[in-house]
């Protein structure tokens, strides 16, 4: 399974903190942001993941990920450089998907829940395309998904003035070969750029788009602005020290799915041995 996270752009409303650092890089408490997508993209089984930077940036990354062979993935780079709306990834990433199925994710998303590994499989398994909405307080931000009473999705929105529902669209995605076609076709909007929501209404429009409600039981933060990514860093801390468990570590979920074992995961503990995070993989191994 292929995936691909979306990490370029310029972070602008979290000036002065993205003036030399990129978005996606900045701490989500203990980790780098692009650690929870990147996760989010594991657990659903990808293991072939593109991460799209600034070209700037690329260097960064490498030294974040390499190639992805330390958590038993395969990780390539693709530089956009200049963000132009999120179904570019499609058209940047056009021979890395290939004739595969392929997840996107945005380098920004944090998902959290019990069922997210199961959630996320089935849309990396299913057909068309597979996108996710969440209840939000304020959908106006997003791309809005309105249901009939059935609970089929009837329209996508981006950034609608009069939201007609309160479900956003998250920035999880999962399409067939076929979206790197469907991008190539779709014009630009408005703001100038390649819109997903335009992508989920074409397949919507042929009838190839599940939409599946994540619940209450699950968080969907955004990182967007000062405050939100305090509060999301704050949410992490609280349920990881509640539980002495962590979210949105490679190194576990690479072991827990046995894209490294045992040996592998002593390895990548060994320079970090007497780091917070270190001690947290030793412990692991050592409950099995
Ligand atoms: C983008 C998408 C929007 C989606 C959101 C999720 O918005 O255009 O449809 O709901 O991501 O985070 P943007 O981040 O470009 O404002």
């Amino acid at each position: 399974m292929k995936g691909m996270v979306l990490s370029g752009g310029s972070g602008t409303r979290l000036y002065p903190m993205t003036r030399a650092a990129n978005k996606q890089l900045l701490p989500v408490y203990n980790k780098p942001m692009v650690y929870y997508p990147l996760t989010t993209l594991m657990l659903a089984g990808c293991r072939e993941i593109l991460l799209i930077v600034n070209p700037q940036d690329e260097a960064s990354y490498r030294r974040l990920f390499g190639d992805g062979r330390q958590w038993g993935l395969e990780i390539g780079y693709a530089a956009q450089a200049k963000p132009g709306g999120i179904g570019e990834a499609f058209l940047l990433g056009r021979d890395f998907v290939g004739k595969d199925r392929v997840g996107l994710i945005l380098g920004d998303n944090l998902f959290y829940g019990d069922s997210l590994p199961a959630v996320a499989e089935r849309g990396a398994t299913g057909s068309g395309a597979v996108i996710y909405a969440y209840w939000v307080s304020d959908p106006s931000a997003y791309g809005v998904v309105e249901f009939d009473e059935a609970g089929r999705p009837m329209s996508i929105v981006e950034k609608p003035k009069q939201p007609r529902s309160n479900w956003a669209v998250t920035g999880l995605y999962f399409y067939d070969a076929d979206v790197c076609e469907v991008a190539r076709e779709i014009p630009r909007s408005a703001r100038g750029e390649l819109e997903i929501s335009d992508i989920n209404a074409h397949y919507l429009k042929e009838g190839r788009l599940t939409v599946e409600k994540l619940g209450r039981g699950y968080a969907w933060l955004d990182t967007g602005t000062p405050s939100n990514l305090l509060r999301a860093g704050q949410f992490v801390e609280t349920v990881e020290d509640r539980q002495g468990l962590q979210i949105g570590s490679p190194e576990e979920v690479a072991w827990r799915k046995g894209y490294i074992d045992d040996a592998g995961l002593e390895r990548l503990i060994g320079p970090i041995r007497d780091s917070e995070y270190g001690k947290y993989l030793q412990r692991l191994l050592a409950r099995g």
